[in-house]
């Protein structure tokens, strides 16, 4: 029998949380113009899979098995835009570990960033790339999943 606890339900409801199948990380770069004076933020319209294709989105994608997700970051930025970025503050999300969700099977990173090297190509996983004004960040379709981090970027990147 399911002995119900006052903080958190049923032992059933902690043991069914245990073994659902644990979401895999992902990270994403904000990248914008200038960290120390941002004025433009990056934005990358998705190619595949067909559902998510024609989003826009923030740069990013899965953290390997044994890698750390900041090497994970600048190597995924590195494949899909063709550029070295410098890291700037995290972006917290709401989850715990401060991700963000992104559907049931992931959840994400987030950090400022701002290219030291390179000009940013659609190389891999995008077909286009937009610089927005940070007063015009909803100029394009964000993915479902991005717009809560852009209204955060919107708040956090404001000026004075
Ligand atoms: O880019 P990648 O396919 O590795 O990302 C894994 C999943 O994370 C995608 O299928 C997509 O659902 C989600 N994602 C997202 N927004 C991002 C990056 C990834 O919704 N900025």
């Amino acid at each position: 029998q399911a002995v119900p606890h006052r903080c958190c339900g049923t032992i059933d409801d902690a043991m069914t949380a245990a073994s659902r199948t644990p979401v895999r990380l992902v990270v994403g770069a904000a990248i914008v113009d200038d960290l120390e004076r941002p004025t433009r933020l990056l934005s990358a319209r998705r190619t595949e899979p067909s559902a998510l294709a024609g989003g826009w989105e923030l740069p990013g994608g899965k953290v390997d098995e044994g890698e750390s997700p900041l090497s994970a970051l600048h190597r995924e930025v590195l494949e899909e835009l063709g550029v070295r970025i410098r890291l700037g503050v995290h972006v917290p999300g709401p989850l715990p570990g401060s991700t963000w969700p992104l559907g049931d099977r992931y959840e994400m990173l987030v950090w400022l960033a701002e290219v030291v090297e390179g000009d940013p190509q659609p190389i891999e996983d995008h077909d286009e790339l937009r610089w927005l004004e940070l007063d015009d960040l909803r100029a394009v379709g964000w993915l479902p999943a991005d717009l809560p981090i852009v209204e955060t970027l919107e708040a956090m990147l404001a000026g004075p």
